[in-house]
């Protein structure tokens, strides 16, 4: 082992995925552990919280010696411990959180507190080792919905966010009112292939005062009308043309609202993250549009892009490197904002 190769541990608990993982030189993944409780939820529809801070603490020590024993690496080889500590669901992240302070305080190993959405943004440097900022980032999740520009390593300002649902819980309710069950944007991308994205014109909607943020309930609640108004005339619902249709209404706008930042900032470097930028009709559409603005298009494998502790390990290994740390009153922080330290 080269003397001057960073290591870091991450860990990663702020929704449904129990996750941990060994990343070395902020590039380079040696493990990445997922302990997904999908079956779990799925029995109630969604994430119920309790149960998912319940599961990570059963699972959370496992999952951080396996992701030891895949690097091949022990615990004091490690650098720093990485740990999500926002936002996300509150008990949730308090497991990670409290598991990373308490091997913290054993070993002595330093402690960063890293933001979820930086780490999505920063899965996608473990494939694109060409990938440097500024560049511009669409950071599309179950949970957030934020266009942002990445200025540096560790320095973001947003410029557009959602105003209500996010654009994977537009995906998740969709999917359940058409009968597909959760969670619903694979499903609704599996869906979708057979079915016509122009045969329903669901409304693009639009935030007047701010260009750049999103609003997906107005859409949501589009699709729910139509849904009612078909049954109620007894009219066979046409599943597939439904989730065709929504996901098309959903990628125009994601898609416009990129290329219209990109455009007057002049960026021309754009770097798509979290669980819907594994949506195989968001990413054609994409390098569709990149190609004709004549834009360098970045994105990470499916496994990258939902969450994972890698992409954890790989924002901290930036942060540690900037000189940031965390001590032992790290706390989780559920509404913690991009580009702020709490
Ligand atoms: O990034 P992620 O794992 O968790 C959050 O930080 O929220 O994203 C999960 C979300 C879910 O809403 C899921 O339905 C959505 O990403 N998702 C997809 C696809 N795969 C996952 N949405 C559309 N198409 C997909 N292929
Ligand atoms: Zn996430």
């Amino acid at each position: 082992m080269d003397n001057k190769d960073i290591h870091i541990l991450a860990i990663e608990s702020s929704c449904d995925e129990t996750a941990a993982a060994v990343v070395k030189n902020g590039r380079f993944v040696m493990s990445n552990i997922i302990s997904s409780q999908i079956d779990i939820h799925t029995l109630y529809g969604g994430v119920v919280p309790e149960i998912a801070s319940r599961k990570h603490i059963e699972r959370i020590n496992q999952v951080i010696e396996q992701a030891l024993s895949e690097a091949g690496m022990a615990l004091n080889e490690m650098d720093a411990i990485a740990v999500t500590y926002g936002p996300g669901l509150v008990g949730a992240l308090l497991v990670g959180v409290a598991e990373a302070k308490a091997i913290s305080f054993a070993t002595g190993i330093q402690l960063i507190g890293v933001h979820h959405i930086e780490g999505h943004i920063c899965a996608n440097y473990i494939e694109h080792t060409d990938l440097e900022p500024p560049f511009v980032s669409l950071v599309v999740s179950g949970g957030h919905t934020h266009l942002v520009r990445v200025a540096d390593y560790g320095e973001y300002e947003i410029l557009g966010r959602t105003r209500d649902d996010a654009a994977g819980e537009a995906f998740d309710k969709v999917a359940r009112a058409i009968g597909l069950g959760y969670p619903g944007g694979p499903k609704i991308d599996k869906t979708a292939k057979n079915g016509n994205p122009e045969a329903i014109d669901f409304p693009r909607p639009k935030v007047i005062d701010e260009e750049y943020d999103f609003s997906f309930s107005g859409l949501k609640s589009a699709v729910l009308n139509y849904l009612n108004t078909e049954r109620m005339a007894g009219r066979e619902i046409m599943v597939e043309d439904v989730a065709a249709s929504f996901q098309k209404a959903v990628t125009d706008v994601l898609v416009e609202h990129s290329m219209e930042a990109l455009k007057s900032f002049g960026f021309k470097k754009f770097a798509i993250a979290g669980g819907v930028a594994s949506n195989t009709a968001l990413r054609a559409a994409m390098k569709e549009a990149c190609e004709i603005n004549n834009i360098e298009l970045y994105y990470p494998s499916p496994v990258y892009c939902t969450d994972n502790a890698a992409m954890i390990g790989v924002a901290g290994y930036y942060e540690f490197i900037r000189g940031v740390r965390s001590d032992l009153t790290l706390n989780a922080v559920p509404n913690l904002k991009l580009g702020e330290r709490a």
